[in-house]
């Protein structure tokens, strides 16, 4: 509620003006289109009467409901999908309202959740390369609306897209993943700190909880007890914010792995010449052809997880300048 200079009280939902925006910042229009809207709280009602505004047909999806989770193929031709509920935020963030291969016609998908910054639902958007918006982006575009009216001026989309950009950049992770040895963990160390960030090595906090070496774990606890060790850190350390991560080199080969990779973090591949790679320390990087084996098997998986394509056949110093450019990170004093 705004008091004008008149004295006069002005009622406002910024809700409203940030769900808009965040759309039409992601390309989805509603006109004509048959809008499916998970939810039926506070949220829901925000984009059902923004919806519609925009001459959208919308069906609300609620447990309890008509149309409920149950019957959810009644509506296959629905165009585009809006979760409005808690499905898929922190922590339980294997959850989704729904599983977009059920919508062929799909074209739109917007989240409300904002943590983490890319939902399950989200991910699968982009891989069926849907337009898709998560909730970060109402959030500021909402706040954004509420500057606008305490102040009786306007900010420029420019302007939002610094704001929005600055705070993403913030809370994201950067995320090193690719081959064993090849320099995750020392780009990684560096890059925290010159960007003042907390670092994580999946491989060092395994040996922290178990005790043990890398290679030890392999012969006396077998690859599949390290794989189930990996999941569990790296499932943890993939819901920090701001931090710099650096994965084993097998990580990416399960998809729950690959799931929470993506959900917090810009992902870098760190890609290095096989004949570069060092083997030291690395039960799976030993025997002839061991590593071209593993590349072939992985490669798929590097470049499916990868935000941005790091080689570093050269210095160090130029691959650690290359993430923070590819990162848009700037050293920090
Ligand atoms: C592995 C890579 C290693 C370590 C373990 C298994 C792999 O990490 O997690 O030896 O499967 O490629 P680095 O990639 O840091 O060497």
């Amino acid at each position: 509620i705004v008091r004008r200079a008149d004295g006069s009280l002005y009622g406002d939902n910024t809700d409203y003006a940030g769900f808009l925006a965040a759309a039409s910042k992601a390309g989805i229009c509603f006109s004509g289109k048959k809008v499916l809207v998970f939810g039926s709280g506070g949220t829901s009602k925000t984009a059902r009467c923004a919806v519609e505004d925009c001459g959208g047909k919308v069906t609300v999806i609620s447990r309890n409901g008509p149309d409920n989770y149950l019957n959810l193929d009644r509506h296959s031709d629905a165009q585009i999908l809006i979760n409005t509920t808690p499905l898929g935020m922190y922590p339980d963030t294997d959850a989704s309202p729904a599983d977009l291969r059920r919508f062929p016609v799909c074209e739109g998908v917007i989240d409300v959740v904002y943590n983490p910054l890319r939902t399950r639902f989200l991910q699968q958007a982009e891989e069926l390369k849907i337009p898709f918006t998560g909730g970060l982006r109402m959030l500021v575009t909402q706040a954004v609306r509420a500057a606008e009216l305490f102040t009786a001026s306007e900010i420029s989309d420019e302007k939002i897209d610094e704001i929005y950009n600055g705070i993403e950049r913030k809370k994201r992770n950067v995320l090193l993943i690719g081959m064993p040895g090849s320099g995750k963990t020392g780009l990684g160390k560096k890059v925290a700190h010159l960007t003042g960030r907390t670092f994580y090595d999946t491989d060092a906090l395994i040996e922290e909880r178990t005790g043990r070496k890398i290679p030890e774990i392999f012969s006396e606890l077998g690859e599949e007890a390290f794989r189930t060790l990996e999941e569990e850190v790296l499932s943890e350390v993939c819901r920090k914010n701001g931090a710099v991560i650096a994965t084993g080199g097998g990580a990416v080969m399960r998809e729950s792995n690959r799931r929470n990779i993506r959900e917090n973090s810009f992902v870098v591949y760190v890609d290095r010449d096989l004949s570069l790679l060092t083997t030291k320390g690395r039960p799976l990087s030993a025997g002839k052809g061991a590593v071209s084996k593993l590349y072939s098997q992985r490669r798929g998986f590097y470049l499916k997880c990868a935000d941005a394509i790091v080689k570093n056949n050269g210095s160090f110093s130029a691959a650690v300048a290359r993430i923070m450019e590819a990162a848009n990170e700037t050293a920090c004093d």
